[in-house]
C-alpha cells in the first residue's frame, strides 16, 4: 500500500560505511543523529556499525534502547530537556549527555551522583553561521542553541566544583544541509580557544563534537558534500591548531543524520487523480504534508520519477500536490503528459526529517516503512492502522 517510505539497503549501507571508515582510519567518534530518522530497525543497524546514536528526546531513547544499543554508545541532546530525560541521564541510560544551558546543568547537578559521576559535554554556540535554510541554522546569536561563548568559562567552573559531573567535551553544531566546509573550518578554531582555556581551568577534556550537517543534494547524480576532504581538512587543522596552543588533540565528533539516510529513502504515492486548472497540470497523489512536510516547511525539493512503468510520452510542468485539505504541493517538475491516475510517483531523498516529522493531520495514517535490496524487502515500520489512529480517544 503508498504511501511508502522504502530504505534502500544498499545505500544505506554504503552511507553508515562511509563514516565507519572515518571512525576506523582517523579515530573520529561517529554517532548518528536519530532525529532524521529512527525505529528499532534502523537502530539495530546503527548497533550493528561502528557508529554511536544521538538521541533527543525519551522515545528515541527507548528506541535505542529496544534494539540493544549500550548505554556508553549513546549520547542525549536537546535544548530542553524534560525531568524524566534528565533522570534518564543521570541514572545512567546514555553514556554522555550534551548540555545546553546552565539551567540544566544545575538540574543534572542535582540529579547527579558522584559514586557515578556523568560524562558532560557542553555545547558551545561559536555565533558562526552556516548558509543554510533560517530554520535549520542552529549556530548563530539568533540561535537558541548553547552557551554563548562569554558563557562557557562560568558553565565549566560549575562543572568542575559539581562532583556528579565529569566534563569530557565541548559540542557545536551549526546547521543542517551544509554544502560548504568553510563554516566547520571557521568555527574550529574559536571551539579549540575555548577547549584549551576549559582544559587550563582544570577541565579533563578529551572530546571536541562538530555536529552533523553535511548536505545531500536532491538532485540525482548531483555533487555532494565532499565529507572526505572537509573531514581531512578538519583533522589537519585539528592537530595543527592543537600543536600551536601546546595542548593534545582532542578527538573530533561528528552527528550525520542526513548524510546517513536521506538518500536512501523513497516516498511512494499512487496518482489519485490529473486535473488541469487554467494553465496548471495537477497531478493529486494518496499522501501529502501529514507524510512529507519537508516541501512546506522548506521549500524542500523531492526529485519525481514516474515508478511503475516506463513512458516515452513527452514532458509537461505538473503540480503534484497530496490531498490534504490545502495546498499540499509536494513538488513542481516535468513528468510524461501520459501519467495517469494509478500510477506510481517516486520522490526521492525523503529518508531524513520525512518520516520523522510526518503527522496524522487529517487523520491521514502515517505510512510503512520497508527495507528494499536485492529483489526483497523487509518490513521496518507497519503502516499505521484505523485503530492507531483512534487509539488515544478518550470515548
Ligand atoms: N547534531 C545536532 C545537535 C542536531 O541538532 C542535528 C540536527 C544533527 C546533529 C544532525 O544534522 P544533519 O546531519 O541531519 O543535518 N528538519 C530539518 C533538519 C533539522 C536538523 C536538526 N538538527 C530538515 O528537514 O531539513
Amino acid at each position: 500500500a503508498t504511501p511508502l517510505l522504502a530504505l534502500d539497503d544498499d545505500v544505506l549501507a554504503a552511507n553508515i560505511a562511509r563514516f565507519e571508515a572515518l571512525v576506523r582510519t582517523r579515530g573520529i567518534d561517529v554517532c548518528y543523529a536519530g532525529k532524521a530518522l529512527l525505529f528499532v530497525g534502523l537502530a539495530r543497524r546503527i548497533d550493528a556499525s561502528a557508529l554511536g546514536l544521538d538521541v533527543c528526546s525519551q522515545g528515541e531513547l527507548l528506541t535505542g534502547e529496544a534494539a540493544g544499543i549500550a548505554p556508553a554508545r549513546m549520547v542525549f541532546h536537546g535544548c530542553g530537556k524534560t525531568h524524566d530525560e534528565l533522570d534518564a541521564v543521570a541514572s545512567g541510560r546514555v553514556g554522555r549527555v550534551v548540555v545546553d544551558h546552565h539551567d540544566e546543568l544545575r538540574a543534572l547537578a542535582n540529579l547527579a551522583n558522584a559514586a557515578r559521576p556523568i560524562k558532560v559535554l557542553l555545547r558551545v554556540n561559536t555565533g558562526i553561521e552556516a548558509h543554510t535554510h533560517a530554520y535549520v541554522r542552529t549556530g548563530g546569536e539568533e540561535s537558541k542553541f548553547g552557551f554563548p561563548l562569554g558563557g562557557v568559562a562560568a558553565a565549566v567552573a560549575f562543572a568542575l566544583a559539581s562532583p556528579g559531573m565529569r566534563l569530557v567535551g565541548l559540542h557545536s553544531h551549526l546547521g543542517s544541509q551544509i554544502f560548504d566546509a568553510a563554516p566547520y573550518d571557521a568555527s574550529l578554531p574559536i571551539l579549540l580557544d575555548a577547549y584549551a582555556r576549559a582544559l587550563e581551568a582544570g577541565a579533563p577534556l578529551t572530546d571536541l563534537v562538530l555536529g552533523g550537517g553535511f548536505g545531500v543534494d536532491p538532485i540525482p547524480g548531483a555533487a555532494r558534500f565532499d565529507l572526505e576532504s572537509a573531514v581531512a581538512t578538519l583533522v589537519a587543522d585539528l592537530a595543527a591548531g592543537a600543536r600551536a596552543r601546546g595542548i593534545a588533540a582532542p578527538r573530533l565528533g561528528l552527528e550525520p543524520g542526513r548524510s546517513i539516510v536521506a538518500d536512501a529513502g523513497t516516498s511512494l504515492y499512487r496518482v489519485i487523480a490529473i486535473k488541469h486548472q487554467g494553465a496548471r497540470k495537477f497531478a493529486i497523489v494518496d499522501g501529502g504534508i501529514a507524510d512529507n512536510p519537508r516541501p512546506a516547511l522548506y521549500g524542500a525539493y523531492h526529485h519525481p520519477t514516474l515508478a511503475n512503468r516506463t513512458s516515452d510520452a513527452a514532458s509537461e510542468e505538473t503540480t503534484v500536490c497530496g490531498r490534504s485539505c490545502e495546498n499540499d504541493r509536494l513538488v513542481v517538475a516535468d513528468l510524461p503528459v501520459d501519467l495517469a491516475p494509478g500510477d506510481l510517483l517516486a520522490l526521492g531523498t525523503t529518508g531524513a526529517y520525512t518520516y520523522s516529522m510526518a503527522s496524522n493531520y487529517n487523520r491521514f495514517p502515517r505510512p510503512a516503512i520497508a527495507f528494499a535490496g536485492a529483489g526483497k524487502h523487509v518490513l521496518g515500520v507497519r503502516r499505521e492502522a484505523s485503530a492507531d489512529l483512534l487509539r488515544n480517544d478518550v470515548r
